[in-house]
């Protein structure tokens, strides 16, 4: 059986070779094959030995250097890719009133929505910042690659490099980093320095990577969780207004809204418990299993609350949020017993 594979692999082409011979034969029996069908199979089967894909498939168009130039426009912060050329502010002054001005303001101010070119530094901070090429491009190449690449908005790439040399040297100017008397160059683009130069740097944090700890890790009852649900920004009103309740600092807040739903245990479990109870992280009971929770509640709620209040093997105390009031804990318990039983308990927290 261990041959069988093998011999029907062979098998195939064998039979396709007779296939092949029988229609030969039939063919030369009846009509000599035509010219013109021995040229065609050439065609298809000799591959044209030049390395040129080009004429072989004959689709596409050959990558001429000239077409390259055309793509290969980027310019990088080194100054690597700036073509030789050069411009004043003076001159470009002139060409800004004529071609940018009408969009972008006499003084890069922006007229009516269109982008606003200068000023603003300092207010990156604000709730909104005026982002500019002078408050917030930390390089000056990104303002010459911007304007050769796709500035006048009506009409991109119709500039000349002097052109976009002196352009860029304005736009610096309107933004106070060089002075009316400065000429931009192919040489000193790269030394100017941006205001914002500093405001990029790479994000280091170790969130990305995650390395699992495997030798004095975090005691859990020392970790503070601050949002139970990952990748989401806390809704700021909510959290305080929920941090407002589990902390049990407004007494009126301390309600029950109806029989079935405790306010507080809720809050409180979605701040503290959440994180492990709801999918049973560490081994934590899932709430809402009412097979995980069947004989933890056959222990009665004292127990319950007591192992919430002060841990209970990897089960922290209080969730590792001590500063949590107990009552509002046994709130939690309830919330979870609640969830998690056939039955709804009667509220022993009165
Ligand atoms: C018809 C209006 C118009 C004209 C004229 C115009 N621009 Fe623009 N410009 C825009 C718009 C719109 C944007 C934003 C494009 C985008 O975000 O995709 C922009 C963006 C820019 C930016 C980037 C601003 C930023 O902070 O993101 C610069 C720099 C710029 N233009 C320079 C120029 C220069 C120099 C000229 C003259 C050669 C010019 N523009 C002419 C409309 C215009
Ligand atoms: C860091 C994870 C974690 C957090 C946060 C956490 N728990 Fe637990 N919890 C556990 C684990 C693990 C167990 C199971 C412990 C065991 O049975 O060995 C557990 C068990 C329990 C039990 C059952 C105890 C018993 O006697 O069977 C209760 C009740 C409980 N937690 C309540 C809470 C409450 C209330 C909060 C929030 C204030 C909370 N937990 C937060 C991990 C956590």
């Amino acid at each position: 059986m261990s041959n069988s594979p093998k011999s029907r692999t062979l098998q195939l082409p064998f039979i396709c070779t007779i296939i092949l011979l029988v229609s030969a034969c039939e063919q030369s029996s009846q009509q000599p094959p035509s010219h013109a069908n021995d040229s065609k199979v050439d065609e298809i089967s000799e591959p044209t030995n030049d390395s040129n894909m080009v004429n072989r498939f004959e689709i596409g168009e050959e990558l001429t250097e000239q077409v390259l130039k055309g793509w290969d426009i980027d310019v990088r912060p080194d100054g690597m890719g700036l073509p030789k050329g050069s411009g004043s502010v003076e001159q470009g002054e002139i060409i800004y009133d004529d071609k940018c001005a009408s969009c972008h303001g006499s003084f890069g101010e922006g007229e009516g929505r269109w982008p606003v070119l200068a000023g603003g530094v300092g207010s990156l901070t604000d709730e909104r910042p005026t982002k500019t090429v002078g408050s917030y491009w930390p390089y000056a190449s990104t303002l010459w690659d911007y304007i050769n690449r796709a500035m006048p908005f009506t009409a991109p790439q119709s500039l000349e490099t002097d052109e976009v040399y002196a352009l860029t040297a304005y736009v610096l100017n309107l933004n106070d980093i060089v002075d009316s008397s400065f000429v931009l160059t192919q040489q000193n683009l790269a030394k100017i320095e941006m205001p914002n130069r500093d405001g990029f740097y790479a994000d280091t944090r170790p969130d990305t990577l995650n390395p699992r700890c495997m030798s004095n890790c975090t005691n859990l009852s020392q970790v503070t969780i601050k949002q139970a649900i990952s990748g989401i920004t806390p809704e700021q009103t909510d959290l305080m207004a929920q941090q407002t309740i589990v902390n049990g600092s407004s007494d009126e807040l301390l309600v029950i809204d109806d029989e079935n739903t405790n306010l507080v245990g809720k809050a409180t479990y979605t701040q503290a418990c959440a994180s492990c109870h709801d999918n049973g992280l560490a081994g934590a009971p899932v709430t809402g299993n009412k097979q995980q929770w069947l004989s933890r509640i056959a222990g009665g709620t004292e127990l319950l609350y007591r192992h919430a209040i002060e841990g209970f093997n990897a089960m922290p105390a209080k969730g590792g949020q001590t500063a949590i009031k107990d009552e509002n804990i046994r709130n939690a318990v309830d919330y979870m017993v609640l969830l998690s039983s056939e039955i709804p308990p009667q509220n022993s927290n009165n």
